[in-house]
């Protein structure tokens, strides 16, 4: 289970897609994104702490499924409490199911300059509350397992740092992953 936590528009999404065309050469790849799962599987729930865990909780579970049935999954939600995302890595080490922390990392000034949703604007109105950064808690990974730096990184470098790390942790033999060329072609 790859789990990429980071601030809306800090290339979570961007990332996973990336990832699953990298990987999906050995075995199916599912993507569980923030965005999408909250209007399926999280319809109706909110921002608050409780709801967040919430959606976070499910997030893992479908995840874990997936994984221990050898699907891989890449998930793409801010997830932003340490103890919620931490409650996820037992359960998945649990089930024997490797879980992989990747800080997708980029500093608020950046994706409020860049604001592709619009969103930054509107927390820094005041006119969106409980905004994730701005007006609500984000809890970076104290020891996550890949840091990428979305700000200043390629998306193909962030990519090849994670693959860097599936491959140094026996997670991907070498060679098992669609290289940027392969990908773009
Ligand atoms: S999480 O906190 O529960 O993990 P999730 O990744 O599912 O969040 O959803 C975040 C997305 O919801 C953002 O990318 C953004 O598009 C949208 N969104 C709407 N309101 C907020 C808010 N108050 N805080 C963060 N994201 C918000």
């Amino acid at each position: 289970m790859l789990w990429l936590t980071g601030l809306s528009g800090a290339g979570k999404s961007t990332l996973s897609r990336v990832l699953q065309a990298a990987l999906a050469t050995e075995r199916p790849v599912e993507i569980l994104d923030g965005d999408e799962v909250r209007t399926y599987l999280s319809a109706g729930l909110g921002f608050s702490k409780e709801d967040r865990d919430t959606n976070v909780r499910r997030i893992g579970f479908v995840a874990r499924l997936l994984a221990r049935n050898g699907a891989a999954a890449v998930t793409a939600a801010i997830s932003p409490y340490a103890e919620t995302r931490n409650e996820v890595r037992s359960l998945a080490e649990r089930d024997g199911v490797p879980f992989v922390e990747v800080f997708v990392s980029a500093p608020v000034a950046a994706l409020a300059a860049r604001d592709v949703k619009g969103l930054y604007r509107k927390a820094l109105a005041g006119e969106l509350t409980r905004f994730t950064g701005v007006s609500d808690p984000y809890e970076p990974p104290e020891r996550p397992d890949v840091v990428v730096r979305t700000d200043v990184e390629t998306i193909d470098e962030s990519v090849e740092t994670i693959l860097e790390h599936l491959r140094a942790r026996g997670l991907l033999r070498p060679g098992d992953a669609r290289t940027a060329e392969e990908r773009a072609s």
